[in-house]
């Protein structure tokens, strides 16, 4: 679809953004920058002076969002959705945030998509894409607790709404936007509120031992796709057949042997 030619204006502030969320069982503090480097460094300075589990940290701009492996993410103002979630879950629960928040964004995407819900697929291990292309990317980092020291996670969340990625030459190629695909902009206070409650049901659910590793894979556009898998300096070329329990791909060699890869570890090409 064509994307509208006007500009549309789309302000979010502290107070638009604790109106909009209902997710109390989750979000306990809110923190709100008109622009920042990167939200993931916020959170994690938040998380050194204490702040509680469910501390949520939304941008208007990022003049440094990462992805991962140490990508850029395009963060430009006024148009799109760049978040920290801090959260500080047992092990068991922490185990199952990289499965957990891209599912919770493609369901939020598949609730404002006008019918074109079925679009969305999740790519290995946590892109959410719309029609084969990256809409959204989840960067999860952790801490283990030590040294008297609470642990914590921070998923970050990017999501591509109200711009046009052809205007960015290094996702032009890649990348998409609801505004695109839709042809129509999305309020981004509407698709936050369904991204929060989406991932506040699954958390919940998660602490009461649910596991969400099926619904997850059940959206994975990877599967029986001939991929190739880069770890380290070796290049695996082979076919996605599954996930491990625990959401490591499992890629058939050519020799017919199966090679598990964890997510942290690999970036995945096909
Ligand atoms: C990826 O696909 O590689 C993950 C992208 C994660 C981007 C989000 S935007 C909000 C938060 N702050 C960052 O600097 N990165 C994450």
């Amino acid at each position: 679809m064509t994307p509208i030619a006007e500009p549309y204006d789309d302000p979010i502030d502290s107070e638009s953004i604790r109106a909009a969320l209902s997710t109390t069982a989750m979000v306990r503090r809110i923190d709100y920058l008109a622009t920042t480097r990167s939200t993931m460094d916020d959170a994690r300075r938040a998380a050194a002076e204490g702040a509680p589990d469910g501390t949520l940290i939304v941008a208007d701009e990022q003049s440094a969002g990462r992805g991962r492996f140490q990508r850029t993410w395009v963060s430009p103002p006024g148009v799109n959705l760049y978040l920290s979630l801090l959260l500080r879950p047992s092990p068991e629960v922490a185990s199952q945030l990289s499965m957990m928040a891209p599912l919770a964004l493609a369901r939020a995407l598949r609730r404002v998509a006008d019918g074109r819900g079925g679009l969305v697929t999740i790519k290995w291990p946590n892109d959410v894409r719309m029609g084969g292309r990256k809409i959204g990317g989840i960067l999860i980092e952790s801490s283990l607790a030590q040294d008297g020291a609470e642990g914590f996670s921070i998923v970050g969340i990017g999501v591509n709404v109200n711009f046009d990625p052809v205007e960015f030459e290094e996702i032009r190629d890649t990348a998409t936007a609801l505004l695109g695909e839709l042809g129509r902009p999305v309020p981004r206070l509407q698709l936050l509120a369904a991204l929060m409650e989406e991932a506040e049901e699954l958390y919940l659910a998660l602490g009461e031992g649910s596991a969400v590793r099926e619904e997850w894979a059940s959206m994975l556009d990877t599967l029986g796709q001939r991929v190739s898998v880069t770890w380290g300096d070796t290049v695996y070329e082979g076919v996605a057949e599954g996930v491990d329990d625990g959401g490591g791909l499992l890629l058939r060699l050519p020799n017919g042997s199966i090679e598990s890869f964890s997510a942290g570890e690999v970036t995945l090409r096909g």
